[in-house]
């Protein structure tokens, strides 16, 4: 064998002996709470209840958008046919990009914004166009990966702050005379699922001449009344933000936007390489995104995220009630889908320490109960025998 599989197969090995080794599972069916399943390893498919999607209003399988997406492409194709400065920008992109900037014209004066195939492609854009050499990226501890690789990318120097710690940030911003600076954050964190200081922190850019990248993945379509996400929950508004929606989450379909002062958005055109050297996502899929926007501003998204509400409640309650009274579990603030219960052992957690738990509006009453009666049981377990 070469040294480089010899590498590879070492490394993979001791994934497995931290039982910290990833497998993927394939889904016979469409994301749904009761999904068929056939797990790694396994010679079979099972209907499994399942608590790890991000598809927070069940919209990931409604017929509207599956109607939407056919629709778009019978009218325009199955592929774009380019990257959107050649040929591939349709008239569907160009039609939801002006209804994005529309939804965030409330918070952001004079808002253009910029569609992109992934989350992933919209950070490393963000982040490698606007810091420059001349940068500074203020980059939150426990930001999530695409932001972190989008700081690597930039030619920026990058500091670090400690989780959600304003008054370091304040002081790590007040010693910094670099002509730009830009402060940057998950609005919802993705592993633990609390909310950032985003309001302080747009205090922080404006006190010290930055800007705030803010990455809304996980609040956009959830959070606020219309679903318009963080910068609507909490009443924002500034020229100097820079937000990143994605659109495969509660949006139900794929992709993400950028939303920004027309000049940035402008800029990000010129110069972002994720979004010029690639192929324009289907229009299909921004015709299926127009219907889902709709989707999450009418009455159905309304009643989606009450009812995701009142799921996110039944479950803090119940596991509550669960937790075993030695403290060797508990289960952190977080007022959003994403519930993370520390359990402190990672054979048990399979692969981490925490049991990260995402709920969608789709998910029944009895689908949480299921859920907290088998967390009960496994909480009430010997370490032991559960590993
Ligand atoms: C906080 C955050 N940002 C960005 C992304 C990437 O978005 P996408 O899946 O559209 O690439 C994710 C998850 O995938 C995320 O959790």
């Amino acid at each position: 064998m070469s040294r480089l599989l010899d590498r590879l197969q070492g490394e993979i090995h001791a994934l497995d002996a931290q039982s910290l080794r990833r497998r993927r599972q394939i889904a016979e069916t469409a994301c749904a709470p009761e999904q068929v399943l056939t797990l790694a390893g396994a010679a079979a498919p099972r209907t499994m209840l399942g608590f790890s999607s991000n598809d927070y209003l069940g919209f990931a399988a409604h017929p509207a958008l599956a109607k939407a997406w056919a629709e778009g492409a019978a009218l325009y194709g199955t592929g774009s046919g380019g990257s959107h400065l050649i040929l591939g920008h349709s008239r569907a992109h160009a039609q939801l990009e002006e209804r994005l900037a529309e939804w965030m014209a409330p918070f952001i004066p004079e808002a253009q914004s910029l569609f992109f195939c992934t989350g992933y492609m919209a950070n490393l854009a963000v982040l490698s166009a606007l810091g420059g050499a001349e940068a500074v990226i203020f980059s939150e501890a426990l930001n999530h990966a695409s932001l972190i690789d989008g700081a690597r990318l930039a030619k920026a120097r990058v500091e670090r702050y400690p989780h959600c710690d304003v008054a370091a940030l304040d002081a790590q911003l007040a010693a910094c005379d670099a002509p730009v600076k830009l402060i940057v954050s998950d609005a919802v964190f993705s592993m633990d699922g609390h909310i950032a200081p985003v309001a302080e922190l747009l205090a922080l850019a404006e006190r010290h001449d930055a800007w705030l990248v803010i990455d809304d993945a996980h609040g956009f379509g959830v959070l606020g009344a219309n679903g318009r996400g963080v910068l609507e929950a909490m009443d924002l508004r500034s020229e100097r933000l820079v937000l990143i929606g994605t659109l495969g989450k509660a949006a139900g379909v794929s992709g993400a936007f950028v939303a920004a002062h027309r000049t940035v958005v402008d800029y990000l055109v010129q110069r972002a390489r994720p979004y010029i050297f690639t192929t324009a996502a289907p229009p299909a899929v921004a015709h299926a995104l127009l219907a889902s926007l709709a989707l999450i501003e009418g009455e159905e998204g309304v009643e989606r995220r009450s009812r995701l509400r009142e799921r996110i409640a039944q479950l803090r309650r119940g596991l509550t009630a669960v937790l075993p009274t030695d403290g060797s579990a508990w289960l952190p603030e977080s007022p959003t889908a994403i519930q993370p219960l520390i359990v402190g052992d990672n054979a048990r957690a399979s692969g981490c320490a925490m049991v990260r738990i995402a709920l969608s509006a789709s998910h029944g009453e009895a689908d949480v109960a299921r859920l907290v009666d088998a967390l009960g049981d496994a909480l009430a377990q010997p370490w032991k025998e559960a590993a």
